[in-house]
């Protein structure tokens, strides 16, 4: 049984087994949540972030992927970077944003997490209009079978909170 929670708050700061990243392809971080985890997390993730690089991901994380590491010194055991797509009114990119959730989930499974915070990925640098953003999130993961037992949003701002709300029920 997988319960859906949100709390307003900072991901950072999150208790749980895993922690999902709004990372970029270069996995080498970047602002908003990336940098929040690696100032918080430490050294231990890039460098683990980096030796990805240098290895299964040599041309970087695609768009709509997932791929864990430690979560260093973050109160969780891993952090799952996951790589969401730009917003483009030109065209539907909503598959890929799915499937940063669907790919997460898949990840959270094979590393026997039970419980696993995401932030609302693509709704920052990458434009993505929250209120959309929510509802492909909270759809995603209702229709994702996993072991996973706790899936907690956990929204920066009260905007965010309440988009979630609206689509969490
Ligand atoms: N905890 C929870 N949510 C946060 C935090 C935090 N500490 N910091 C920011 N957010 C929220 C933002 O308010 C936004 O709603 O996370 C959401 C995603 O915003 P970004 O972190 O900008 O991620 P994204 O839009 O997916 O853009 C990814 O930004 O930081 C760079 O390296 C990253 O290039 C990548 C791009």
């Amino acid at each position: 049984m997988t319960t859906i929670t949100l709390v307003q708050g900072d991901i950072t700061r999150q208790s749980v087994d895993a922690i999902v990243n709004a990372a970029n392809s270069s996995l080498l971080g970047g602002g908003g949540v990336d940098g929040a985890i690696h100032r918080r997390g430490g050294p231990a993730i890039l460098e683990e972030c980096r030796a990805l690089r240098a290895s299964r991901y040599g041309r970087g994380l695609p768009t709509g992927q997932a791929v864990a590491t430690t979560a260093g010194e973050l109160d969780a055991r891993w952090v799952i970077h996951t790589v969401g797509p730009v917003f483009a009114d030109s065209e539907d990119r909503s598959e890929l944003l799915a499937s940063c959730y669907r790919e997460a989930l898949r990840v959270a499974d094979g590393l026997g997490a039970r419980t696993v915070a995401f932030p609302a990925v693509s709704t920052g640098v990458y434009r993505w209009p929250i209120q959309d953003a929510a509802r492909i999130a909270v759809e995603t993961v209702r229709s994702t079978d996993t072991a996973v037992e706790e899936i907690r949003f956990v929204l920066f701002d009260e905007r965010a909170y309440e988009a979630f709300a609206a689509q969490a029920g």
